[in-house]
């Protein structure tokens, strides 16, 4: 039989490209662990933060030790670390925090694997064996899941402990107990809807973390115009998005042709007219208070102080919005039937001193659940930083009051999976034990670097607990005060059972995902087409 030799032929358009299974996996592998690398060192109550700094004129310092905000700043050209980044990213829209445990669970799974198929197993065999894997710690996460929500005051604390334990990984660590209540107390008065927009979130430069705090009803960043009543009870709030600003006549930009200034006098009188008729078809819905999303001029602003009315101009479109929500109104651009428009209405309106600034607080709204937390700090990085922190914390609680069931944290839950894979691999016969025993070892890596990044002796430690859990000491964890190993209910170190439970299907599916590539692609980039179609 004569073998045909065939020069390599290229199928590809020009300019595109192929990677064959073993580069493509390798490129794939060294992508995705060093998205790992990048975040692992944030994980923990002791990691460390990272700056970022984004590209261009008048660029911004952030400095953060949250994973999605530093995995989003990053531009990624590696396919593999793309997954992950993404990945990294519905992780923060469904459960809202996890995201820097995810990555590095998923890149220390892609890290064995490189082993396993180093060792010629089959990603196959290796996916098969995670598959029963991660089946097998899912449900002893489950069965180690505890429930606490028919007995209210075991569920607030509870709550406070999954505060806490996740602000302690965050900027907000030294002031955790003052920030886990004030959470606490804002996602209870949600009163189980959940809904995260009734919870504002203003942030002012000055004074101190400590400071920030909790405020019934709804605070606007904006101010009452001049001569208008600065205290209102039982308010008609018209929230309106429309122009005001026609009593100054643009004349330089329109057609106008006049003769005389007597003439332009006699246009400006006519827009006045209009300007008027207008206030005053607003003034006919029976409101006390008005507030556009547009600027008002002087000439509406003397017409509202006339007539008694709380005249609020140029509220920002967020706002507007929430203001919208929280006081049960409609935003309205016009003003022919006021049958038909939704007024928004609350019990109190005044102005109220944050440091230096006034602002407009709303009180009693008819959206009871509303509230707007406070931040003080002395600068922006740390206000910034602080509402990520505490957006996460809302976040996590919010999930918890809908999937009530929680788990122990501080590599407590990570250590009782690997100790059931672990087992599961010993009964099991053939090349998948060996993908199963690798998947126990990288849940035992975010323990490991929980303590490294402590400084601590994380073989040692690791190893502690790995013993503690064979002696049935379920509920072992790292106790990080002083890197020893300790009881996580004495400790109160509770995690949510959602937030766990996605971290850990996330990210096998993930790892899974890139394991499975034996070919990268990349298409040939697109030419110019020289017709009329701008495609
Ligand atoms: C741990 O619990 C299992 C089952 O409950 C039992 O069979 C085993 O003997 C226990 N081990 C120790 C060290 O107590
Ligand atoms: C922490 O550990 C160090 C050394 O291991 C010891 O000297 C110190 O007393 C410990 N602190 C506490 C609070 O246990
Ligand atoms: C955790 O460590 C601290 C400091 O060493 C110690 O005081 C505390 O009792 C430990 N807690 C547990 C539950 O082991
Ligand atoms: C909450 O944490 C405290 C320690 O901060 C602990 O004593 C308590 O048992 C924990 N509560 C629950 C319900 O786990």
């Amino acid at each position: 039989m004569a073998s045909l030799s065939m020069a390599p032929v290229n199928i590809f358009r020009h300019g595109a490209d192929e990677e064959k299974a073993e580069t493509a996996r390798l490129s794939s592998f060294v992508g995705a662990i060093a998205i790992g690398d990048l975040v692992k060192s944030t994980l923990g109550p002791k990691g460390m933060d990272k700056i970022l700094l984004s590209g261009g004129k008048g660029g911004t310092v952030t400095v953060t030790n949250d994973g999605a905000t530093i995995l989003k700043a990053i531009g990624v050209d590696n396919p593999a670390a793309k997954v992950l980044v993404d990945m990294s990213k519905v992780q923060d829209d469904e459960v809202g925090d996890g995201t820097t445990s995810v990555t590095v669970l998923a890149a220390e799974l892609l890290r064995e694997a490189e082993l396993l198929i180093a060792r010629k197993i089959h990603p196959q065999t290796i996916i098969s064996g995670w598959r029963k894997a991660t089946l097998a710690a899912r449900e002893a996460l489950r069965d180690a899941a505890a429930d606490h929500s028919n007995d209210p005051a075991r569920f607030q604390e509870d709550l406070l402990n999954i505060s806490r334990t996740t602000l302690s990984s965050k900027l907000l660590t030294h002031h955790k107990d003052h920030f886990a209540k004030l959470a606490v107390d804002a996602v209870m008065r949600l009163k189980g809807s959940g809904n995260l927009e009734a919870i504002h979130v203003i942030k002012k430069l000055g004074a101190s973390l400590t400071d920030s705090y909790l405020d019934e009803g709804f605070l606007l960043d904006k101010k009452i115009g001049v001569n208008q009543p600065k205290r209102l009870e039982n308010a008609n709030i018209l929230i309106a998005n429309t122009g005001m600003d026609t009593d100054k006549i643009k004349i330089f930009g329109s057609r106008v042709r006049v003769d005389s200034t007597a003439k332009v006098a006699e246009i400006e009188l006519a827009e006045k007219q209009k300007m008027k008729e207008k206030v005053d078809r607003i003034l006919k819905h029976g409101i006390n208070c008005f507030i556009n999303r547009q600027l008002i001029y002087n000439y509406p602003e003397q017409l509202f102080a006339q007539a008694g009315v709380m005249a609020i101009e140029h509220a920002d479109f967020a706002g507007v919005e929430r203001l919208a929500l929280v006081t049960g109104g409609e935003i309205t651009s016009t003003f022919d039937h006021p049958e038909l428009v939704k007024l928004g209405r609350c019990k109190l309106i005044e102005e109220v001193m944050i440091g230096e600034d006034t602002l407009i607080h709303f009180s009693g709204v008819a959206m009871g659940e509303a509230c707007t937390v406070v931040l003080r700090g002395a600068t922006q990085q740390i206000l910034d930083e602080a509402e990520r922190s505490l957006h996460d914390a809302l976040c996590v609680l919010a999930q918890t009051v809908k999937e009530p069931r929680t788990v122990y944290g501080g590599g407590c839950s990570e250590m009782l999976m690997a100790k059931v894979v672990s087992d599961l691999a010993n009964r099991t016969p053939g090349k998948e034990a060996a993908a199963m025993e690798s998947f126990a070892k990288a849940l035992r890596m975010l323990p490991t670097i929980i303590a490294d990044n402590a400084g601590y002796d994380s073989a040692d430690l690791v190893a502690q607990l790995r013993a503690a859990h064979q002696d049935n000491k379920t509920t072992f964890g790292l106790n990080m005060s002083n890197g020893t190993i300790g009881d996580m209910v004495e400790l109160g170190i509770t995690e949510s059972f959602q937030v766990k439970r996605q971290m850990l299907l996330s990210a096998s599916e993930a790892a899974e995902m890139i394991l499975r590539v034996d070919n990268i692609i990349k298409a040939a980039p697109r030419k110019r087409v020289p017709d009329h179609h701008p495609c």
